[in-house]
């Protein structure tokens, strides 16, 4: 059976996973967080102390699998809060630089969605991972807002940070992610661009279904 692919990228806290989560949901389609598989590598970097020219060792035997939102490696399941940890965020974009990884990595996310129905967010779904995707959406929104709803979040999250800080963080994220050599956050040349900044979650959920029942229209 031929799958069907949805791709969300976007800019760093664009909403793709929230909107994502979402849109799975709707479609009883599988959810699947590509930033989750980089930010494994980077545990298992970290656990295995790689230095930089290093990091395609972490992806050596790289057993894993994404079931229900929840991802495994060998077999076990790894808590998504151990992903998210600090020391993650520090070493995740040089992790996910290595050309090797990004090859390993990338060719998981392709048999997991040759096996179910998904939607895949990102940075570089519609154009590296599924370029024949049924639907590719990219979400912009301007860094003040942006920085504006993470900094809501972290706060209720009880972290101890100030809007300047996010919003430093975030436009530091945001080259790093356009300029790196291999795969730059770029948009697909057939993907539906969202800017969100002025648009409620479930209005981006109905756009995105709107798009969704032209294409199948159009089939
Ligand atoms: O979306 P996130 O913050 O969880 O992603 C973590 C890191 O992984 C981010 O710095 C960029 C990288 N990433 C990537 O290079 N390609 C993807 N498809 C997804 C994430």
């Amino acid at each position: 059976m031929k799958t069907r692919k949805i791709a969300i990228d976007g800019v760093a806290s664009s909403g793709k996973s929230t909107i994502g989560k979402i849109l799975a949901e709707r479609l009883n389609y599988e959810f699947i967080d590509s930033g989750f598989l980089y930010r494994l590598a980077t545990l298992i970097a970290l656990e295995k102390d790689l230095k930089k020219g290093e990091y395609s060792l972490a992806v050596t035997d790289f057993n894993v699998d994404i079931k229900d939102g929840k991802i495994f490696l060998d077999g076990d399941e790894v808590p998504l809060t151990k992903l998210r940890d600090k020391n993650i965020d520090a070493l995740v974009s040089p992790v996910s630089e290595d050309s090797t990884v990004r090859e390993v990595i990338t060719k998981e996310l392709q048999r997991i969605s040759e096996e179910k129905n998904v939607v895949m967010v990102g940075r570089d779904i519609g154009s590296v991972v599924l370029p024949d995707a049924f639907l590719k959406i990219f979400l912009t929104a301007t860094l003040e807002e942006r920085a504006s709803r993470r900094f809501k979040e972290l706060i209720l999250q009880g972290v101890n940070t100030t809007f300047e800080e996010v919003y430093e963080n975030l436009k530091m994220r945001d080259i790093i992610d356009s300029s790196r050599s291999v795969a730059p956050l770029t948009i697909p040349k057939d993907a539906y661009v969202i800017d969100t900044t002025n648009l409620k979650i479930d209005e981006v959920i109905t756009l995105i279904m709107e798009f969704i029942r032209g294409k199948e229209y159009a089939l």
